[in-house]
């Protein structure tokens, strides 16, 4: 798979695998989005990685999931993967 030249969404990119995802797959050139519920958590992540996109969603809310849904669709129509990360371990 040609992740570089590839449209990623990492919901829970802030912390953890997530975050890890982010910083390799933003290494390897790929346009990457990512979310998370707390605004300063991801505000911080957008400093360490200028060129991320962040959103905040809750995944455990259907209305976040549609709001979400239709920024990402409308500003990244080329969005080819995702990587469905959020949650809790335990
Ligand atoms: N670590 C392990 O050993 C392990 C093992 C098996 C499976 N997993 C799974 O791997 C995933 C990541 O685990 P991790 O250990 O890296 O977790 P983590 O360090 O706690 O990170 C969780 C990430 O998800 C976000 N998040 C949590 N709840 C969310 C929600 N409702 N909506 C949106 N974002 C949410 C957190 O940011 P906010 O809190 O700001 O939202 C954070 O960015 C989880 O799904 C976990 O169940 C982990």
């Amino acid at each position: 798979m040609d992740l570089k030249n590839s449209t990623i969404l990492i919901t829970g990119g802030t912390s953890g695998i997530g975050l890890e995802f982010v910083r390799q797959l933003t290494e390897l050139g790929a346009e990457v989005i990512v979310t998370g519920r707390n605004r300063d958590t991801l505000n911080n992540v957008k400093r360490r990685f200028p060129k991320i996109h962040i959103f905040q969603s809750d995944v455990s809310k259907p209305e976040d999931i549609k709001r979400l849904y239709n920024n990402v669709t409308r500003q990244f129509p080329g969005l080819n993967v995702m990587i469905n990360n959020a949650g809790k371990c335990g």
